[in-house]
């Protein structure tokens, strides 16, 4: 059986806790989509198109192995992503009880909605404390994000806008 997940997510931008669950996910499914989903609750930093290319570029870079696609989806529900693809599992990271807290509800949902299973997978400790949400605002005031996130995206949010 070809086992096909998704791994979804604002990616507003990848982080090495994102890219860390990608690379352990793709070494348990045999085709897995990396899903760059617009979250209208969200105010967005990067356009998504940016983010699905910073996201390839980081797998890329990394050299992670195994059939990884980066998608995004906008309109409906992330469900029907995966019954238009033929996912039937989401892959989350979870890095701490909150977290668990926060996806469990969205779980249930999705699983009630179309029969699609959650896995939560841990990612490596050293990454518990990186966010995209962090790592946005230390970029907005200046600060180093290279602990925090793949080399492209260091190199781009260096990179000065016309605004500054
Ligand atoms: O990286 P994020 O912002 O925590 O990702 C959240 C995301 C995009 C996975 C979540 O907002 C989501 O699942 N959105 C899709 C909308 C949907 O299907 N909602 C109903 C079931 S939860």
């Amino acid at each position: 059986m070809h086992r096909i997940a998704v791994v979804p997510g604002s990616f507003d931008p990848i982080t090495l806790g994102h890219l860390d669950v990608i690379d352990r996910a793709a070494g348990l499914f045999d085709e897995l989509h990396v899903l760059v989903v617009h979250n209208p609750d969200k105010t967005a930093l990067l356009p998504v198109a940016q983010r699905v290319s910073l996201i390839e570029k980081a797998i890329a870079d990394a050299g992670l192995k195994g059939d990884i696609r980066v998608m995004s989806w906008s309109v409906g529900l992330l469900v029907d992503y995966c019954t238009d693809v033929g996912a039937s599992v989401l892959v989350k990271g979870v890095r701490s009880q909150l977290d668990v807290a926060y996806e469990t509800p969205m779980a249930i949902v999705n699983r009630n909605l179309a029969g699609v299973e959650t896995v939560f997978l841990l990612p490596d400790p050293a990454h518990a404390h990186v966010s995209s949400s962090l790592v946005r605002q230390v970029a907005a005031l200046g600060g180093d994000v290279t602990p925090y996130v793949p080399p492209a995206v260091a190199d781009y949010l260096r990179i000065p806008t016309a605004e500054s």
